[in-house]
């Protein structure tokens, strides 16, 4: 049988996941101080690696994280490592090792770089897709800069948590009366054929699968509309589906209760069809 003992590149070297230590003056451990990444493998190959990558530098540059060189082909060698024919990479980054001080200011401090991979052995969202799933709005409590992958994610896990303890899948964020995003998802709704989702700001992350499906619903000719969007929409809309990495496009067959349009998924199916053709490629 396979040796499923996952391998990790920590610091350019190669190490058991489950046997990695990292030191706990890692400033990730302790302020949250590290961007991330997660990446989808389809058919042995990480897709979109290239705005996964400009994301990546564009997140380091907004937290002053230095020193970080090209991670493309250590990228590569943890799906080879693994043998990933379908799955994920995960992609950690924190500013480096010291003593506990908030203040960062003229410390030349070392970036740690994790890059793990992990093979998806059942689809791992099928299930989701095809039942679709049920959300829970909930107040966005979180910092002023959610636009920065940061690893930063508690308000996040207590939304989701939240949302399971009610019974539901997860959780919609709405701040000052408008959606913002998913607890790890971007959202989209749909309302008499017009295709919309929250435009960028600071308050939502520039997902890759949100702006993917942007340019693939443009090149079908229905172009998505990026407005920002009243909490009252999302119980008008015909359709409400999330995107990400991992769970591509999900549709939302029920809010706080109650029951999303007439049940349609027309948009939805196409938006993960889009994704799910382009993977093939
Ligand atoms: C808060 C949040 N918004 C949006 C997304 C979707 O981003 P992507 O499509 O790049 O996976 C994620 C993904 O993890 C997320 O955590």
């Amino acid at each position: 049988m396979k040796d499923l003992r996952l391998k990790a590149i920590y610091n350019q070297t190669q190490v058991f996941l489950d046997e990695l230590m990292v030191p706990a003056n890692d400033r990730a451990y302790l302020f949250g101080d590290a961007v991330y990444e997660v990446l989808r493998v389809y058919h042995t190959k990480p897709f979109l690696l290239a705005e996964h990558m400009a994301r990546l530098a564009r997140s380091l540059d907004a937290m002053e994280i230095k020193g970080v060189s090209d991670i493309r082909a250590d990228i590569l060698s943890s799906i080879a490592l693994n043998e990933i024919e379908e799955g994920m990479v995960y992609v950690q980054i924190s500013r480096g090792n010291a003593p506990r001080n908030h203040s960062f200011y003229n410390q030349a401090l070392t970036p740690n770089i994790l890059i793990s991979a992990k093979p998806f052995l059942t689809h791992p969202t099928l299930k989701e897709a095809e039942c679709g799933i049920t959300v829970i709005t909930h107040e966005d409590f979180r910092w002023g800069r959610c636009d920065i992958k940061t690893v930063n994610l508690l308000a996040n896990c207590l939304a989701q948590s939240k949302a399971h303890s009610l019974g539901a899948d997860d959780a919609i964020f709405i701040r000052d009366g408008h959606v913002t995003e998913g607890s790890s998802s971007n959202v989209f709704l749909v309302k008499d054929g017009t295709i919309k989702t929250p435009p960028l700001s600071r308050h939502i992350l520039p997902g890759i699968r949100r702006q993917f499906l942007i340019n693939a619903f443009c090149a079908e000719g229905n172009p998505v509309i990026e407005q920002p969007i009243h909490e009252e929409e999302l119980f008008l809309a015909d359709e409400v589906f999330i995107t990400s990495t991992i769970k591509e496009a999900i549709s939302v067959t029920m809010i706080d209760n109650k029951p999303v349009g007439s049940g349609e998924r027309t948009i939805a199916t196409l938006a993960r069809k889009l994704i799910v053709d382009r993977a093939q490629l």
